[in-house]
């Protein structure tokens, strides 16, 4: 098992398979991109699927999310996928993607075996969408998110982050319209992850300022904590269900005492916390000839390093080197 000195043990595994996008969104990466990682220094999809073999088998890994970058514009996905899906026991697969060329590949990375999507979605608003992403790409989301609850990749949930003076007073317009087509919301508080260290705490729009405005138009009633379990978001029942809506509120309500994760970046490091300043090289080991016990055994070390929390509010607080698009989110 993967289990640090807290207790917790995580078997959730986010795996990045690229740290490109294509898309530029202002609370994520500059206008002109970032230098992206050499191709020699990305795990190639054998390795992979390897060290997720690895996680599964041997350390306990359920469930495993492939995100960025954009996730979409690694060639090798499709087989990723269905490698990872014949895994014995067999982990729930899920993809954390912006949506783009979705449309073309739900289909194939279902019947690959990925059970579900996390698309990314700020905005109902086209040149709205333009400003956040920098990218005039607002219609292929949609297509894509229809795509994937076409191919069956439910429950399609959209992620939302909200931006002061720019779709902060969207939340409810993007909640109708989710229950209208039944894709499950959740809006993520701004996290101090972006490349360009803009991040300000008085400038974000908090879980506080998101239920309310929600509660303008929706009656919402709390899930509960059980419900809640080790997911990071809230939920909460809209005008008494079906429908949910989900906050999660990493800034203002850290969840990290129930955190159960793990993540391996494109380049093959080990990270207990997105907001961890410490890595564990595992690409070194599979390239030096390390044997799978080897490796389990480095990955099982690197988790006595998990601190207790993010830290968001340490007074020492230091943002990671590493944007959110070279980690995974
Ligand atoms: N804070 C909060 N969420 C972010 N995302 C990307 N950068 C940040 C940030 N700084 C979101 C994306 C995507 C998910 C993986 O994380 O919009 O939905
Ligand atoms: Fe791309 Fe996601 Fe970053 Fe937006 S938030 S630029 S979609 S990696």
């Amino acid at each position: 098992m993967l289990i640090d000195t807290y207790g917790r043990v995580a078997t959730d595994l986010r795996v990045s398979l690229t740290d490109r996008c294509n898309l530029r969104c202002t609370y994520c990466m500059p206008e002109e991109g970032l230098q992206w990682l050499a191709k020699p220094d990305l795990l190639t999809d054998d390795e992979i699927v390897r060290l997720v073999g690895i996680a599964v088998t041997s350390l306990g890994i359920e469930e495993v999310r492939f995100t960025g970058g954009e996730p979409l514009l690694r060639p090798g996905l499709v087989g990723i996928v269905e490698r990872v899906a014949a895994l014995e026991p067999r982990p729930q697969t899920s993809l954390t993607t912006n949506g783009i060329g979705l449309r073309r590949t739900a289909a194939a990375l279902k019947e690959a075996g990925l059970d579900r999507v996390n698309v990314s979605l700020d905005t109902l608003r086209p040149d709205v969408f333009k400003t956040l992403t920098r990218r005039d790409r607002h219609q292929d989301v949609l297509d894509g998110l229809h795509a994937a609850r076409e191919a069956g990749l439910t429950p399609v949930k959209v992620n939302s982050v909200l931006m002061p003076g720019l779709n902060d007073d969207e939340a409810p317009d993007l909640l109708a319209w989710a229950v209208e087509h039944d894709y499950e919301l959740r809006f993520i508080e701004q996290m101090p992850l972006d490349a360009q260290h803009g991040w300000k705490r008085d400038g974000m729009i908090t879980a506080g300022d998101i239920l309310a405005s929600l509660r303008t138009r929706f009656e919402l009633t709390p899930e509960g904590e059980e419900a809640r379990g080790s997911a990071p978001a809230e939920r909460w029942l809209v005008d008494g269900g079906p429908h949910r809506v989900g906050v999660i509120a990493s800034v203002t309500r850290p969840f990290c005492a129930a955190c159960d994760r793990t993540r391996l970046t494109a380049d093959g490091q080990i990270r207990t916390c997105l907001f961890a300043t410490e890595e564990t090289d595992l690409r070194a080991a599979l390239r030096s000839g390390a044997p799978d016990e080897e490796i389990a055994r480095l990955w099982k070390h690197a988790m006595r390093g998990k601190k207790a929390g993010a830290g968001l509010d340490d007074p020492g607080f230091i943002q990671p080197d590493r944007p959110m698009s070279a980690i995974g989110g």
